[in-house]
Order: structure tokens, then C-alpha cells, then sequence
């Protein structure tokens, strides 16, 4: 099937409707109330949340392209949570990198919006600037830096990132875990990591984290009105900051080895909202 996000004329919010639509007649559930992105690390907090009511493969549901990333599960599934919620667990991520162009990047958060979710949580592995994160740390996303050079949004559309990374949620994380670090999140093309001389850039303009994902999709959910909560795993530190090179496969040892502490702190985050 031929993404239709990828037509010219298409419009991007009537097929992330249509995902929605699609969403709610195989789960059942009409309405979402919050939605998490689980990145690198974080597949594990989809378990830990409540009940399953559903888990549909993403490839059949409008707009979604097939995962091309290892650690990527490629579904969307439904979750009921014990205060009787419901949570849109989205284990289907399409990168910038991969070139089917912004608004795949953006469709599941549009998605997830359409189907009544008001709180968007955006979870990644990533690479930190900071030493003390090094063995696999959890961090708050603050604000981000988009080096994409592209925007989710079309047209003249003036929308406002100030406190684009909740305070309110980041100060319900922090109720769980004071001891939670906050950061800004650089968000580079990928797909290769950045230079030594790319993370002494991002440094210097104010960057903490750095990664191929999160920021595009802020925005989108900023756009449709959602609240958003962003958090990274410290996977490694960026390259030129550890000394030896980096590799997929340790991001995802990285990943696995943190996988049940901060699916678990997830979790228990989500508790609050
Ligand atoms: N850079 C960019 N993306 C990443 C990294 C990194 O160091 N680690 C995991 N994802």
C-alpha cells in the first residue's frame, strides 16, 4: 500500500482521523486520554501500565509506515490503566532520518490526538553531553534544540513552544524521583551519529542530549493542543565525550539493561497524571 501521507494533496490530519477511527473500531475504546512514544529502552513500560485491551500491528492502520529500526516493537496498543484511563502505547516510531518526510514522522502523535489523548509522552534513547549521566540515567527533556532545519508544520503556522516540555508534568516526575536530572534535547538528521565537533556545537548552544528523534513530534503535539512530557535515556555518551566509538548495539544493550528501572519509573509517573 502507498502511504497516502506521502500525495501532495493529501490532508494530514483527515488520515491521522481516519488511523484514529481505525484505532478505536478494533480496540473498542472511543477515547484515549493520554499517549507515550516508547523509544529505545522504554518498550518495557507498555507492560508495566495496566491491563492490554488491544495491540494492532501498526502496518494496519492508515498512514503508518513498517518499523526499519531494530528495538522498535510496531504496534499501537491499547492499555487501560488502574484509575481507569485509557493509554495509546504508540511502539511504532518513523524517524526523520528514514526519508518518508515530515508528516510520517508526526502522523502517530496526530493520531494519537485525534483519538482524544491530551497528554503526550515522547520517550527516546539518546546520546548525553553530560558525564554524570553515563550508565544508562533517565532524563527530563526541558526544552529542545531542532536541527532538522525542517518543521511538522505547514503553511503560516505561528504556533508557540514556550514551556513546550510541561513543567507541570515534569514536576509530577518529579513527586516519583527528585533526583531526576532535566536537559535540552538536541535533535539532529541522523542517521549517523554526530561528530565529537557536532557535540561540542550542541554543547555550546545549550544542548545536554543528543538524538534523531522527539523534537518534530513535540512540535505536532504542541500544534493539536496536547500537554507533552519528554524523557531520554542516556544510552551513551555522545561521541567525542566517551572515548571509544559508538555503536547501535551497545545503544541497545544500553537500552536493555535500563529497560525494567525506567519502564518501571515511567509507570509510576503516569500514575500521577
Ligand atoms: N546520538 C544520537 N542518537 C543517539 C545516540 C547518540 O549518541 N545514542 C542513542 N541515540
Amino acid at each position: 500500500m502507498v502511504n497516502p501521507l506521502y500525495e501532495q494533496n493529501a490532508n494530514p490530519f483527515e488520515i491521522a482521523q481516519e488511523a484514529a477511527d481505525q484505532i478505536a473500531k478494533i480496540s473498542g475504546i472511543q477515547s484515549h486520554d493520554i499517549a507515550l512514544t516508547l523509544g529505545s529502552g522504554w518498550a518495557k513500560a507498555a507492560d508495566l501500565l495496566g491491563e492490554t485491551v488491544s495491540d494492532i500491528p501498526a502496518s494496519q492502520i492508515i498512514g503508518f509506515s513498517k518499523p526499519s529500526v531494530v528495538g522498535h516493537v510496531g504496534t499501537l496498543r491499547s492499555v487501560k490503566l488502574p484509575n481507569g484511563k485509557h493509554a495509546l502505547v504508540i511502539g511504532a516510531r518513523t524517524h526523520y532520518y528514514e526519508n518518508h518526510g515530515v508528516r510520517s514522522v508526526v502522523h502517530s502523535v496526530r493520531t494519537a490526538a485525534k483519538t482524544g489523548a491530551k497528554i503526550m509522552i515522547l520517550t527516546n534513547g539518546a546520546g548525553g553531553i553530560k558525564r554524570q549521566w553515563d550508565g544508562g540515567a533517565a532524563v527530563l527533556i526541558s526544552d529542545h534544540i531542532n536541527l532538522t532545519a525542517n518543521s511538522p508544520l505547514e503553511g503560516a503556522n505561528f504556533v508557540d513552544l514556550t514551556d513546550l516540555y510541561s513543567k507541570r508534568l515534569r514536576d509530577l516526575a518529579h513527586e516519583v524521583d527528585s533526583s531526576l536530572d532535566e536537559g535540552v534535547y538536541v535533535q539532529f538528521r541522523g542517521p549517523h551519529y554526530e561528530t565529537p565537533a557536532e557535540v561540542q556545537m550542541a554543547k555550546i548552544l545549550g544542548g545536554d542530549i543528543v538524538g534523531m528523534s522527539t523534537a518534530l513530534e513535540a512540535i505536532a503535539a504542541r500544534e493539536m493542543g496536547m500537554e507533552i512530557l519528554g524523557m531520554s535515556l542516556i544510552t551513551n555518551l555522545a561521541a567525542g565525550i566517551q572515548s571509544t566509538p559508538l555503536n547501535h548495539a551497545e545503544v541497545l544493550e544500553a537500552g536493555k539493561n535500563a529497560e525494567a528501572r525506567i519502564s518501571k519509573l515511567l509507570a509510576e509517573i503516569i500514575k500521577k497524571f
